[in-house]
């Protein structure tokens, strides 16, 4: 590296420690290139959704009303707080998706979001940077988004507590996480718990019992707890019994020892991930004055502006003219609804197909949301030799290797598969 000694220790950690191209951007380079050479080859590697012809999955009315801005709208600056009618829509869009015995609560208990550059990551970054110094604990589940490591772990240097989100059947189980409770509340004086339901790799939520059995643990922490709601794919759930919002309104209002921040963004839940605009909410365990709440806002839209300075403006006003206005709104949730039908008409044809089928090498979790499925690795074999395979033969998927963590495993991404084409994806997988 020819910098070397121009590097300030933390660009040494960066340099030594993250690596581009490991993960899922590295899996889909290889499978665009075994595309290139294959017919019919299919790419399970990228969590966009795409529709069944391969192009990407949009909503008609946001690209309408994005065409139509002017130059002002798009170019000028934003508010580092975020376009305050854009803020107001999406606090109400937000909380239209709770229940409505939950609805008074998520007011009363957080305040109004603050928009963030650069998408989910830029609003984890900074409410984590305020927050919590390099050696403070989190506590990670070990099915994650990969680039939680990199922002969190190699980034700003947090120590990693990890626990094991599901059970030896693949269903989700907080036993483990409640151990690593314990032992923090022992050995630390403040903590954070990052989750993310639906959950990348896993595809798992929680169902409303589950949330209960959540809610009974926050009840019972006693340091300083602040928990990061990665709500990534929040709306994407494909069963009843699961929960089908953020567990945001859930986790406030229980407990004064436990701040709750609930991270979102346009980037899955408007179909519109290059937009690079994420969201961060902050709420309390306790009732909190308007002016503590305006002050912890302040100090979010601060850590922003020394960040990023301030988000993209286009995306926000598009967004904005979308929500506050019913007949676009309307509309807008019915393309959302049929994108989201598509990808649910997926996920049951693949759980059918999984339900016929034993497999000597796979073994899929409990997966029920989001954009994912997950196959454990039955035996000794490891993930990426079994992604290897699944190249060669016609599948494109995401390894998930980390046997510190007790991961072994690969991710099908369905949200990118046609429905014509999951029964030979299944096929594929149930050869190896
Ligand atoms: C769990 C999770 N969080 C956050 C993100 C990234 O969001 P953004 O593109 O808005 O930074 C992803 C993207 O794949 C993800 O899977």
């Amino acid at each position: 590296m020819i910098l070397r000694d121009f590097l300030s220790k933390r660009g040494k950690h960066i340099e030594d420690t993250v690596d581009l191209s490991a993960g899922t951007l590295a899996w889909n380079l290889r499978s665009k290139r075994k595309a290139s050479e294959m017919d019919g080859f299919i790419n399970a590697t990228i969590g966009s959704a795409t529709e069944d012809d391969g192009e990407l999955m949009v909503l008609p009315t946001l690209i309408e009303e994005l065409s139509n801005l002017n130059g002002d709208q798009i170019f000028s600056y934003a508010n580092v707080r975020g376009v305050n009618d854009f803020i107001q829509a999406w606090r109400k869009d937000t909380i239209d998706t709770y229940p409505a015995y939950l609805r008074e609560g998520a007011v009363t208990f957080s305040t109004l979001p603050i928009t963030a550059c650069g998408g989910l990551t830029g609003g984890l970054m900074i409410s984590a940077q305020v927050l919590f110094d390099k050696g403070n604990t989190i506590i990670a589940p070990n099915f994650r988004w990969r680039n939680i490591d990199n922002v969190f772990f190699k980034n700003l240097q947090f120590k990693e507590s990890t626990y094991e989100l599901l059970d030896k059947e693949g269903n989700l189980n907080f036993d483990n996480l409640i151990s690593k409770i314990h032992k923090a509340e022992k050995e630390d004086k403040k903590i954070g718990i990052y989750l993310n339901f639906p959950n990348n790799p896993s595809g798992i939520s929680p169902t409303y019992d589950e949330v209960k059995k959540f809610q009974e643990i926050v009840e019972e922490i006693s340091i300083p707890t602040t928990i990061f709601l990665d709500d990534a794919y929040e709306g994407c759930a494909y069963e009843d019994s699961v929960i089908e919002h953020s567990l945001f309104p859930y986790l406030i209002g229980l407990n004064e020892d436990v701040v709750t921040i609930k991270v979102d963004g346009v980037s899955k839940r408007y179909f519109a991930y290059g937009a690079r605009l994420g969201l961060v909410t902050v709420g309390f365990g306790e009732e909190t004055s308007e002016e503590d709440k305006m002050e912890v806002r302040e100090l979010m839209a601060k850590a922003a502006r020394t960040n990023t300075s301030s988000a993209p403006k286009g995306i926000q006003v598009a967004m904005s003219n979308v929500l506050n206005d019913s007949e676009k709104n309307n509309q807008v949730h019915e393309e959302k609804k049929r994108n989201i039908s598509i990808l649910e008409d997926r996920y049951n044809f693949m759980k059918k197909l999984l339900g016929e089928r034993e497999s000597s090498v796979l073994q899929p979790v409990g997966f029920n949301s989001g954009f994912f499925g997950y196959f454990q690795i039955k035996g000794k074999r490891l993930a990426s030799e079994i992604s290897h395979k699944l190249l060669e033969k016609g599948l494109g998927t995401v390894p998930f290797e980390n046997t510190k963590n007790g991961l072994n495993g690969v991710r099908v991404a369905f949200c990118s598969i046609s429905e014509k084409n999951i029964e030979k994806a299944v096929d594929i997988l149930y050869s190896i």
